[in-house]
């Protein structure tokens, strides 16, 4: 059972879920790709940038509200996709959407995701679909139709995936997905896990990013992007969003920080479009640090299941309204009333 006044932020979310999951499913959520690298470094360059607090500015009426890609939302966060919630919590991507829906905020639903489409659908959440690309063609087609009729608002294609990268924590656990998890949305009712990737193609390429824009109608938003080079081309291929993103150092564990690739993606985009970023995101002024340096928002993932894994839809509502009290005091506390006032000049590079 919640007791709400002894989880005071997502470290303490983090703690409860690693107590309540069996090891390898908590090894699974928590961890990433080889030395886990890019997993710390996520976490440490947010740390290596500091805030820049503007006085006596009246902050008695303060808004966390923003809007991107024309929808408005209660805050400037909105939910990463993430495979298989109904190891966290019965209820799944469900509760998730139920308590982002409540939240105000967005929830990305996970190609591999154990619950359907129309059962996310349900939940009124605004919702965007992530694509994990499949060999077969027809069954890609099948899958944004079904997400276009279910109300699915954009695509985000996830780029930094060709291959799944290697995570050593579940092999030395020797854990793998339970059988009894199913996958639900790959067009042929469901599908185990491990079924579920292999059926994905590592051939993608910007020519795909264009037949799927031209396809669907919907925004198509890249997830995984990383250099100033991509970014350019991300534009000039008609993405309407970048995520620049290392999958929660789930992937190539070599790169640096989301923070520190975030500034040099959004100088590319330069305005274009909406930049957004994950990767280590845990207080509120992380947040407001991504807003500094070129987001419009930030996308955050693990702190959600430690929530829904702690409570299922209450679970992932408390992380929710705690990231949304965070930002609006960090607002406040750095002379801002809105994300709108938040400029470059509200970070600096804390000393070495
Ligand atoms: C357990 C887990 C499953 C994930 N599954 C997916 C997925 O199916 N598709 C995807 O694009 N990203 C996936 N991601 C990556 C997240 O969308 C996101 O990029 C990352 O978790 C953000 O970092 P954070 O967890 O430090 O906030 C997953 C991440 C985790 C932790």
């Amino acid at each position: 059972m919640l007791r709400p006044m002894e989880l005071l932020n997502v470290a303490d979310f983090e703690a409860r879920a690693a107590e309540l999951l069996d090891a390898g499913t908590y090894a699974y959520y928590a961890g990433g790709a080889n030395d886990e690298r890019t997993l710390r470094e996520n976490v440490a360059a947010w740390d290596r940038w500091a805030l820049r607090p503007r006085i006596l500015v009246d902050v008695s009426d303060v808004t966390t509200e923003t809007t991107l890609l024309g929808r408005t939302l209660a805050m400037p966060l909105v939910v990463a996709p993430m495979a298989y919630q109904r190891m966290a919590h019965p209820d799944g991507e469900i509760a998730m959407g139920r308590a982002i829906a409540e939240a105000g905020s967005l929830m990305t639903l996970s190609s591999l995701a154990t619950a359907t489409r129309a059962e996310v659908a349900e939940t009124g959440v605004p919702r965007w679909y992530q694509l994990y690309v499949p060999k077969d063609a027809g069954k890609a087609r099948a899958i944004l139709d079904d997400a276009v009729a279910h109300g699915f608002e954009a695509l985000v294609l996830t780029v930094d995936t060709p291959v799944l990268g290697r995570r050593e924590r579940d092999l030395r656990l020797g854990w793998h997905v339970p059988t009894s998890v199913r996958v639900q949305n790959l067009g042929e009712g469901e599908v185990s896990p491990l079924g579920a990737f292999s059926e994905m193609s590592a051939a993608v390429t910007w020519r795909d990013v264009e037949k799927f824009a031209a396809d669907t109608k919907l925004p198509v938003i890249l997830k995984g992007v990383y250099t100033a080079e991509d970014a350019r081309l991300a534009v000039e291929h008609g993405a309407s969003a970048v995520i620049v993103s290392n999958h929660g150092g789930r992937q190539l564990d070599a790169v640096v920080g989301s923070a520190e690739a975030l500034p040099e993606v959004a100088e590319a985009i330069a305005g274009r479009i909406p930049v957004l970023v994950d990767g280590g995101i845990r207080r509120g002024t992380d947040v407001l640090k991504a807003l500094a340096l070129g987001a419009s928002a930030a996308m955050v993932g693990r702190p959600l299941l430690w929530g829904l894994t702690v409570d299922g839809q209450a679970g992932a509502a408390a992380v929710l309204d705690l990231f949304r009290a965070e930002i609006s005091l960090g607002l406040q506390l750095l002379g801002c009333t809105s994300p709108r006032d938040i400029t470059r000049a509200a970070v600096t590079r804390r000393p070495a």
